[in-house]
């Protein structure tokens, strides 16, 4: 089999793979692979923005206080102070290399959403993922120390290992899908940066790719994850219509310029819920629309523009406007059939503040991570920002001078063992099954019964999945199911663990918060087992 080697070895093509590579371009060589094309990222459809403190009227402090009280108990601190204080100039420096932000003024725009005491999301219109997409992607391209394999999904880490608590990423395995052939990756550093997991819910704001490898190589490996429980569930994506397999968003920006919740009757029903109402932090707002669609037995509630001038609708969400008229809506006349949707999650690889995880020499940043910023709930927009900052921190943090690349292990899982199948019509009703699992059974409001169910289905799915497709049976979407499997277990195991409610996570049976739960989960994999702690 093919070995390529390289510096750094990146794996992901969205905002933190692409700064990260950026950055580390000036020690040495680096390889992004990715598994489709290289704008096949969640990053490509980000539309709120980035938060940054950029006004005078704000203040790192009150960024931190922010982030903090929507972490609801559990955020590192040391992390929310590191980002919150490196974002402004690193959103300035992503102006600087030409990222397409909306300029007032001769200043950056600044628009509001849930949760933030102040104006500080800095955006692209509704657009604002595209343009950095967009924006990073020229930079890399023209890069001659950056090479980037599109179609390469990426199956596991290669590991050396001295002891099962003591190993070694020395590279990785890879699948090019138009070449149909496996390759060795030798690394020197190995970046993941592979994203979020949230496709493996029914309902979601995310694209296809967004389901979790990263998450279930790095479990598979040992690597220490955290905080997987919490999935944030985005309160506002168009009812029924899908477009490009994902249900479409409509930003929280749309409230945080005036936009209204009401039921199907037309009753405003957000200031019964909490006093800052639609701008809520989004936990609150997507179990309100969830109470509310349970009570009423209705389908939708629907978001009400009248506060907002046609012209400003228009010209701030262009792409919503465009997009939901396409289905005959026109939201300067109409108000906008919405329904929660899956949309990010909190939990991850743990990382430190330099994006080290607790495998040598594998780093991490992004979606894929948990750097403690979030604690039990993101507040709006900082997701961004918390790709950007700790992506910037590995990339200050790895000296390529000091790593050489180390030999790969005398065993490898070579895939002359592997039987390809070329039919994948029942993985794709396996994948139905496993998203509506995790859609009922782990959804926006839990409780021990509904988790332990969830459980058990997914058991039984895994059975009838590894009796119909044996270990050695390969096909790109058929790892991506196995891997859903991993990642949608462990999130339910997570639920199930944590005996309360705080932040993301909401149990009926457990609906206070317990100061012995105030900690993140620690989720490894020992021996084949599963440890929760
Ligand atoms: P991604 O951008 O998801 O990139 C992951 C990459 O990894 C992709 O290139 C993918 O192909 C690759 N990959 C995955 N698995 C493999 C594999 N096995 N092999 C090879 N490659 C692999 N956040 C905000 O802060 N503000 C917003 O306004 C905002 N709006 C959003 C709107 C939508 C609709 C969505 C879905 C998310 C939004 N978010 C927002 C969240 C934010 O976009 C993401 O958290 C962020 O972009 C993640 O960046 P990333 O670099 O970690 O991963
Ligand atoms: C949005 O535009 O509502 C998404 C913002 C985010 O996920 O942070």
């Amino acid at each position: 089999m093919e070995i390529k080697k390289t510096d750094f070895l990146v794996i992901g093509s969205g905002i933190a793979g692409l700064w990260f590579a950026y950055r580390t371009s000036q020690q040495g060589k680096v390889l992004i692979l990715t598994k489709k094309k290289d704008t096949d990222a969640n990053t490509n459809y980000a539309q709120g923005g980035i938060a940054a403190v950029m006004d005078k009227e704000d203040d790192v402090k009150y960024h931190i206080d922010d982030t903090l009280k929507t972490g609801d108990g559990i955020c590192h601190k040391d992390a929310v102070e590191y980002m919150v204080k490196n974002g402004p100039q690193l959103v300035e420096e992503l102006y600087r290399i030409g990222i397409d932000f909306t300029v007032e003024e001769e200043r950056l725009s600044l628009t509001k959403e849930g949760g933030h005491s102040h104006r500080r999301i800095v955006h692209s219109a509704d657009r604002t993922g595209a343009a950095i997409e967009e924006g990073l992607l020229n930079v890399v391209r023209s890069n001659k120390n950056v090479e980037i394999d599109e179609n390469s999904y990426v199956v596991d880490f290669i590991v050396n290992a001295t002891t099962p608590y003591n190993q070694d990423i020395v590279g990785v395995l890879t699948y090019d899908r138009e070449k149909e052939s496996f390759f060795i990756i030798q690394a020197k550093i190995v970046f993941l940066a592979t994203g979020g997991l949230s496709y493996i819910f029914e309902h979601t704001t995310n694209p296809p790719i967004a389901t979790g490898d990263g998450v279930a190589m790095a479990f598979r490996a040992g690597v220490r994850l955290a905080n997987l429980e919490f999935v944030q569930f985005h309160p506002t994506s168009l009812y029924k219509f899908l477009v490009n397999g994902r249900s479409f968003l409509i930003s929280e920006a749309v409230r945080g310029e005036g936009g209204k919740l009401r039921t199907i009757d037309g009753y405003r029903f957000m200031p019964d819920y909490h006093p800052q109402a639609e701008l809520a932090t989004r936990d609150i707002v997507a179990r309100a629309i969830f109470n509310e669609l349970k009570k009423r037995n209705d389908e939708y509630v629907l978001l009400d523009l009248s506060d907002i001038p046609s012209e400003d609708i228009k010209k701030k969400f262009p792409l919503i406007y465009k997009t939901v008229l396409s289905f005959g809506i026109d939201i300067t006349k109409s108000m906008i059939p919405v329904v929660p949707a899956a949309h990010y999650s909190v939990g991850g690889v743990l990382t430190d503040l330099t994006g080290k995880t607790s495998m040598t020499h594998l780093y991490a940043a992004g979606e894929v991570s948990c750097t403690g910023v979030h604690g039990a709930n993101r507040l709006a927009s900082n997701s961004l920002l918390e790709a950007l900052v700790f992506s910037d921190a590995a990339s200050k943090n790895v000296d390529i001078e000091q790593i050489s690349l180390r030999p790969l292990p005398s065993k490898i899982n070579f895939p002359e063992e592997i039987i390809y199948i070329s039919d994948n019509t029942y993985i794709e009703i396996y994948i139905k099954k496993l998203r509506w699992i995790m859609w009922y059974y782990a959804g926006i409001v839990r409780d021990g019964e509904t988790l332990k169910k969830g459980i058990n289905e997914m058991e039984k799915l895994k059975k009838e999945i590894y009796a119909l497709y044996p270990e050695e049976v390969f096909h790109v979407r058929l790892k991506e199911l196995r891997n859903m499997l991993t990642v949608g277990t462990l999130i339910l195991k997570a639920a199930l663990a944590r005996e309360e409610s705080r932040g993301l996570q909401y149990r009926k049976d457990f609906m206070q918060k317990s100061d012995s739960f105030k900690k993140d989960t620690i989720i490894e994999r020992r021996e084949h087992e599963i440890y929760i702690h």
